[in-house]
């Protein structure tokens, strides 16, 4: 298993534990951050993008084929407001959470996307935090196999010359100029709605940082000390053991910046010519 992906299983066992909806994507705050931050303003901003992502899908809508779909926590949402869903996302783990959740009339593939097959259409495909994990040519190729009417996409891009991805890791974060020459290249949809929305997705950042910053980063500090302090020989060993990720770890947390300085969170729906 890759890194990523234990990353994303973890968080969404942290998003079901905490939570209790399972969403694996980031808040949405339209109001800016909020006065108290905290895991529960966090909570109800990721709802909060749930219902703008469910604000733009288009009212002829029946059919939606869920590309990344996580815990299931989108598709449950979605087939509650009548929609009729199959999802797909490559983690069996994300998935037995997502069945787990999820009516045994919603189909949930463990596949990529661009491996996905199938001889069912959509009304349209929907990508929530999903789209920048998958290759672009195919991620649009496929999308046009699969979407009768159209796409929803709300996701980030790396903005030109930043945000580069770190060795190892997966996805492919192009940026906007490059999806946008590669749907004008495939010819098969046209844009209809292409919002700017990083200002409305940052908080999730401040309010991340904040909770490391403030309070999770000076309690471990303050357990470590009095942990060696208490126990000289076992702290000692521990120190060995786990100093240098403690030590990793307590650094300040810059995330708001660092997303900002890298990336920009879009809304994007795309229709078929
Ligand atoms: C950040 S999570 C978002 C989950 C969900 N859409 C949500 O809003 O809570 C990204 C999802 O994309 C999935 N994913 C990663 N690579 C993929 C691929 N090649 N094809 C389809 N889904 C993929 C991950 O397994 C995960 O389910």
């Amino acid at each position: 298993m890759k890194l990523k992906d234990a990353r994303l299983d973890f968080e969404a066992l942290m998003s079901e534990v905490i939570f209790g909806h399972g969403f694996l994507h980031y808040g949405y705050w339209p109001d800016g951050a909020p006065e108290v931050p905290s895991a529960e303003a966090l909570g109800r901003a990721q709802r909060a993008y749930f219902d703008r992502l469910l604000a733009a899908i288009p009212a002829e809508t029946e059919t939606i084929l869920d590309v990344g779909s996580g815990t299931g926590s989108n598709a449950r949402a979605l087939t509650e407001a009548g929609f009729k869903l199959e999802c797909l996302c490559p983690s069996e783990q994300l998935n037995e959470m997502a069945r787990r959740k999820l009516p045994e009339t919603v189909k949930v593939h463990t596949v990529r996307f661009e491996d996905f097959e199938s001889d069912k259409r959509f009304d349209m495909c929907l990508f929530a935090e999903s789209f920048h994990y998958i290759e672009l040519e195919p991620a649009l190729r496929q999308t046009a196999r699969y979407a009768r009417n159209g796409v929803v996409i709300f996701d980030y891009f790396r903005l030109p010359g930043k945000g580069t991805l770190a060795e190892g890791e997966e996805g492919t974060r192009g940026t906007h100029a490059e999806f946008l020459a590669e749907v004008a290249r495939q010819g098969v949809f046209r844009v209809v709605e292409d919002a700017d929305m990083t200002d409305a997705i940052i908080p999730t950042f401040q309010v991340l940082d904040h909770l490391k910053n403030v309070h999770v980063a000076p309690f471990v500090a303050r357990i470590r000390k009095d942990y060696r302090k208490a126990n000289p020989v076992r702290g000692f060993l521990a120190e060995l053991l786990l100093g240098k990720a403690l030590n990793r770890f307590q650094k300040p947390g810059r995330r708001a910046q660092s997303f900002a300085g890298k990336f920009e969170y879009r809304l994007i729906r795309l229709e078929r010519m």
